[in-house]
């Protein structure tokens, strides 16, 4: 049986709430023989920094290297508001993005059939909703040079963040886009500004030329970004794939998964370039979601975000389809069965908190293993 080495960042907030379940489920699936998973957990985020000063340790980052793949819950809070820019939890997780070199964050939105009514949109607009968006994660004004804050001979201050992409940047998410697009609706959408942007205008560019030249079969269309945004809540299932940069892709996620009921309910994948040697890749599964500072602590959170995140990670990492797809199956009966955390409560249903949530997957992936 295949050991996989998991590294386990719960985080701030929410995220060790939500975490706990997620390991509850991880030791199932061990005991299950579906594979044997080595366990490592470590500080990231705001708890890190009380820890030792800085929002991730040397060593912490050194375990994320050489792990399978690492399980990532949630930073940041009112409590660190105060702490310096460049040691802020945020940092921890943006510091493994780019040390990992994890360039592709796919976050996949799909409305989940008993979740039509949840959702603040009307249920035609969202039944049998699935689209995907491949957000390049390792680029644009997230770590572009100058960023900074000046002050000026007249006293003033000036702010500067500065969005950069190169070709082979813009180039390999693309192909990403692309190949997953194959296993679905052969269909790409590539949301820029480049009536505005000159990164968007190369983006239109090195998107248009590997379409023609690597995937001339398939759909490709672009669409304005702010226009992009006003279509996921105006028809959103004219989408299959939507490839954008780092920032569009930030925004577009959020208004994403309020299409799926909540922020509570979107997974995410962050996935490095395979190495040709190994076939492996470096991998981050996390939620979409923060560390909801307004309900940590009163054990409300929604942990399907990270549960889903872990399915990812059983399929794109560990090669355990038939465990992902039965995970997947639990979280479905679940929600059908009419038990909801509060984020996702509509009439009819019975509101339960994160642990009981957790409980309730479980419990459903005993009856779907008999
Ligand atoms: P947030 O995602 O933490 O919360 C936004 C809203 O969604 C809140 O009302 C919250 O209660 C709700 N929500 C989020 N996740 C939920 C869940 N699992 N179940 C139920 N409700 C949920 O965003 P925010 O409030 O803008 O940010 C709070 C902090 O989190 C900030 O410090 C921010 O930088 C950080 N943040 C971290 C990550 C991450 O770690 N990946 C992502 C986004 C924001
Ligand atoms: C996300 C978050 C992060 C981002 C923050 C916490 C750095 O909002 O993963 O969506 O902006 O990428
Ligand atoms: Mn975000």
């Amino acid at each position: 049986m295949a050991t996989h080495k998991l590294f386990i960042l719960p985080g701030d907030g929410i995220g060790p709430e939500v975490m706990g379940e997620v390991e509850k489920i991880v030791g199932w699936f061990g005991k299950q023989g579906v594979a044997s998973f080595e366990i490592e957990r470590g500080l990231v985020g705001g708890a890190a920094y009380d820890a030792h000063g800085e929002a991730i340790s040397n060593s912490d980052m050194a375990l994320a290297q050489a792990a399978d793949a690492v399980m990532f819950g949630s930073v940041g809070g009112p409590k660190w508001a105060d702490v310096p820019y460049s040691k802020r939890p945020e940092a921890g997780l943006l510091r493994l993005r780019k040390a990992l070199g994890l360039f592709a964050n796919l976050r996949p939105a799909i409305c989940f059939p008993a979740l039509a009514a949840a959702s603040s949109l009307k249920p035609d607009v969202i039944e049998g909703l699935d689209i995907l968006i491949v957000r390049e994660l390792t680029g644009g004004v997230y770590f572009g040079e100058p960023k900074e804050i000046v002050t000026l001979e007249d006293g003033q201050q000036r702010a500067v963040d500065t969005q950069v992409y190169t070709t082979s940047e813009i180039e390999r998410i693309t192909r990403v886009a692309f190949e997953l697009a194959k296993t679905r609706r052969n269909k790409v959408s590539s949301a820029e500004k480049h009536n505005v942007m000159k990164s968007g205008v190369l983006w239109k560019q090195v998107v248009t030329r590997i379409h023609k030249a690597e995937f001339a079969s398939m759909e490709l269309e672009h669409v304005l970004a702010d226009n992009c945004a006003m279509q996921l809540v105006r028809w959103p299932k004219q989408y299959d794939v939507i490839v954008c940069d780092n920032l569009f892709g930030d925004i577009l996620s959020d208004v994403a998964a309020m299409l799926t009921g909540s922020l509570g309910m979107l997974p995410s994948a962050s996935l490095g370039a395979e190495d040709p040697a190994t076939g492996k890749r470096k991998a981050l599964y996390e939620p979409v979601h923060g560390s909801a500072p307004d309900i940590a602590g009163t054990g409300a959170a929604n942990p399907i975000a990270t549960i889903s995140s872990f399915s990812m990670a059983l399929r794109y990492s560990f090669q355990a389809i038939e465990a992902a797809d039965m995970l997947d199956k639990a979280v479905t009966n679940v929600l059908a069965s009419g038990l909801r955390t509060a984020d996702i409560k509509s009439d009819n249903t019975h509101v339960i908190g994160t642990t009981a949530m957790g409980a309730a997957i479980l419990k459903e992936l005993e009856h779907l293993a008999r």
